[in-house]
């Protein structure tokens, strides 16, 4: 072969990186492993040029059932482009991929599985450094977990967001206006031919959904947390800035290698600081905050929830982007995407923070595009919501905290105080809410328990209650509602969400009955029960045992799993905790 080499030096070359050299088996002969290697990589074609170079692995999660990854295949090409431009040899490989609604029973159920895998195969391949393509909600999530346990050096690439469609005269994207859409029919305001016509009009494309749903939070937050390049967030999925994005991701991918920047050196208290701080300043999905608390867990920083709620107060939500705005993700791309928002915060970021660049955050931020006119981000001085975009709760209907998304809530129902109507689960809400003969008003507050972590395994979005359909015929648009489970970064409205400990696990949630009082206070931060501890107490004994699972992946979750507030990770997947908590206290 003319450009082999020899055996000799394929055995003794040692320079870093190390190519298929890198994860050597430990036992036997280790020179007959990597000449077994070798022979087999070969079988695809493979010349000992191609493989005498930094091995970069692309995570491919493209899936016919997964259409927020629809582009993964171009992306691949744009990567491998880079990858080859600086030297490197790229070698993509699968993992699970999960998309929203092909997960049942949730996505959120095998966000920790997807993260199990991605950790597994990086350990596993010889690779000095890895580009992960994640999109949709929890495959972003599942891969930084992923790749902060693992320790390679790892590089976030996002697939891009959805182009929006148009109904009507009318802009709409997934899923903020499927949920607009869905609850006009429900009220019958639309009719069936209607609601059929809007369902090809709401996802214009391939990518990930375009509202600032927990995809586009997430993308944001990877920007933020300086895991992926600077500017790499929001260009749409079918645009030449996100070929050009992942061309650059797949060169950076080669620099990582070589400069062995791994995620502990990027995934630092003050990247989480940033991360916190876009979050709230995007007016992100709630969902967002579970998942930094399972990727800062992995690193050892707990989640300090009422460092979030101090950081929360003075962080105004600048993003116009519905729901809690007007706009799509490629609005945002358009006036200049997460580093214009970074310019605006400037000095509530953490510029010293590094980023997979090798540079500080205030380096690149010193070099990001100069900002113009536009009315996507709003100035300090003109915010969207003036602080506390999600607020931190407590009270004894939820000693670890709930917490409430106040810029999508209704200004009049933050301060509240009503009677409870509640719903053992969620079979009981489907059977019951729609019923003409259900006690409810429009004062009522709704519980519905039994959908946290361990209740409903992976905890669904189904904090989303919708409204009883006796009231949203006569024209109720919100009402106030409380869970122990999650809710979809696309949807609004007054809901309390992941109140902890949850129902299943011995949470008070499980102790309310309809007909009690609950006040809500979002200025006092309080969620309050209006029984006394000694009734609690004698309730405690009526308290129905859920039948939990007996076998396989749904056993592990639910013996492992931890509340919202630690992000729901699997306990022996968290590494050993630090003293430093995250956000910091200032
Ligand atoms: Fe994939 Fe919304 S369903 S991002
Ligand atoms: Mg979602």
């Amino acid at each position: 072969v003319a450009h082999g080499l020899s055996i000799k030096r394929m055995m003794t070359m040692t320079t870093a990186p190390r190519g298929l050299r890198s994860s050597l088996t430990n036992y036997g002969d280790t020179d007959f492993a990597l000449f077994l290697r070798k022979a087999f990589i070969k079988g695809a074609g493979f010349s000992d040029d191609a493989l005498d170079r930094p091995v970069i692995g692309i995570v491919d999660t493209e899936s016919g059932f997964n259409p927020c990854h629809g582009n993964v295949p171009q992306l691949i090409q744009a990567i491998e482009r880079g990858v080859m431009l600086s030297g490197g040899l790229p070698v993509s490989f699968p993992t699970i991929s999960i998309h929203e609604s092909f997960a049942y029973p949730t996505s959120m159920f095998l966000r920790n599985l997807m993260a199990m895998d991605t950790e597994e195969m990086l350990k596993a391949l010889p690779v000095d450094a890895v580009v992960l393509i994640g999109g949709c909600d929890k495959t972003v999530p599942a891969q930084l977990m992923g790749a902060a346990s693992a320790g390679k050096p790892a590089i976030q690439l996002v697939t891009g967001s959805m182009l929006t469609g148009s109904h009507r005269g009318r802009t709409v994207g997934a899923c903020t206006d499927c949920r607009f859409f869905w609850g006009k029919y429900r009220a019958e305001e639309i009719d069936d031919a209607e609601i059929a016509e809007v369902n090809g009009r709401l996802v214009g494309s391939v990518g990930t959904c375009s509202v600032a749903g927990t995809a586009s939070t997430m993308a944001a937050v990877s920007e933020a947390l300086g895991i992926a390049l600077p500017g790499s967030a929001t260009p749409p999925a079918v645009t030449a800035d996100r070929m050009r994005v992942a061309e650059e991701t797949g060169r950076r991918a080669v620099g990582i290698a070589e400069e062995g920047l791994t995620p502990d050196q990027v995934l630092t208290p003050a990247a989480f600081d940033n991360a916190f701080r876009i979050l709230l300043a995007m007016g992100g999905s709630t969902n967002a905050l579970v998942h930094l608390a399972a990727i800062a867990g992995r690193c050892g920083y707990p989640l300090d929830l009422e460092a979030f709620d101090a950081m929360g107060r003075e962080t105004p939500v600048l993003v116009d982007l519905k729901p809690s705005g007007d706009h799509y993700m490629e609005d945002l791309h358009k006036a200049g995407g997460v580093q214009r928002l970074m310019l605006e915060l400037r000095d509530q970021l953490d510029l010293t923070a590094l980023t997979i660049t090798g540079r500080k955050l205030g380096d690149e931020l010193d070099d990001a595009p100069a900002p113009f006119d536009q009315d996507v981000i709003r100035t300090r001085e003109n915010p969207i919501h003036s602080g506390g975009g999600i607020a931190v709760l407590r009270g004894n209907l939820a000693p670890n905290g709930a917490i409430i998304k106040q810029s999508a809530a209704t200004p009049a129902l933050l301060e509240h105080r009503g009677r409870a109507v509640v719903f053992e689960d969620a079979a009981d809400m489907a059977e019951r809410i729609d019923r003409d003969d259900l006690d409810v008003t429009a004062d009522d507050v709704i519980v519905l328990r039994n959908i946290g972590p361990v209740g409903f395994p992976g905890m669904p979005e189904a904090g989303y209650i919708p409204i009883p359909r006796k009231l949203a015929r006569a024209g109720v648009k919100d009402i106030v509602r409380i869970s122990d489970g999650r809710m979809s970064g696309t949807a609004a409205g007054t809901i309390v969400l992941h109140a902890s400990p949850e129902a299943a696990v011995g949470g008070p949630l499980a102790l309310v009955r309809t007909g009690d009082t609950i006040s809500l206070s979002a200025e006092a931060r309080s969620l309050v029960l209006e029984v006394d501890d000694a009734e609690l107490e004698r309730r405690r004994g009526d308290v129905r045992t859920l039948p939990r699972p007996e076998r396989g992946y749904a056993k592990l979750y639910v013996d492992e799993v931890t509340q919202a507030e630690e992000g729901c990770d699997f306990r022996f997947l968290q590494a050993v905790e630090t003293t430093t908590s995250v956000p910091l206290r200032r």
